[in-house]
């Protein structure tokens, strides 16, 4: 096994992200954190700002690249020379989009092998559209998110009075 793909919006990243792919990085020699440029909704947090907070997150495991891509997956994947990609499933509801996908960048790019790490059941609840929710109306999202991204959430939300 050589490199992993860990593909994403992540707006904001999450702890379940950091967990998925601390936990890929122990079976793969190297992991390439993917950053979606242009999500298919504005994303609340700037390409620039998603790939700080994951280097962040992520400082303490050496084997992780964190990289950005716009356009079709398989394409990155292709450009970057890596047949796996991992991705994180939280539950039952995640699995048809998942395999959608899986199925779909299988027919783009036969070869390209999509694998699921089952997140921690700590986690299995956590979104980054529902942190971002919480942190909205003010709520805490300190234990749900690495400490730069509470933070950044707060700047972005800041509290009222
Ligand atoms: O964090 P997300 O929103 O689950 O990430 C989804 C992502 C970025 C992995 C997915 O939308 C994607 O791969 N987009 C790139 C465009 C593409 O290749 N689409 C066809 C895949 S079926």
């Amino acid at each position: 096994m050589t490199a992993a793909l860990c593909p994403g919006s992540f707006d904001p990243p999450t702890n379940g992200h950091v967990d998925v792919i601390e936990r890929t990085s122990r079976h793969f020699e190297s992991v390439v954190v993917a950053v979606i440029a242009n999500p298919s909704k504005e994303p609340l947090f700037s390409l620039a700002e998603r790939k700080d907070m994951l280097e962040a997150a992520l400082a303490h495991v050496d084997n992780v690249e964190i990289d950005s891509f716009d356009g079709l997956l398989v394409e990155y994947a292709r450009h970057r020379g890596v047949n796996v990609v991992v991705k994180g499933l939280r539950a039952v509801s995640d699995f048809e989009y998942e395999l959608q996908m899986a199925e779909m960048n299988a027919a783009l790019a036969p070869g390209l092998d999509t694998m699921f790490v089952t997140a921690k059941p700590a986690w299995a609840f956590l979104s980054s559209s529902l942190v971002k929710e919480v942190a909205r109306f003010g709520g805490p999202v300190e234990g749900l998110v690495p400490e730069a991204v509470a933070e950044a959430l707060v700047g972005r939300y800041p509290p009222a009075g």
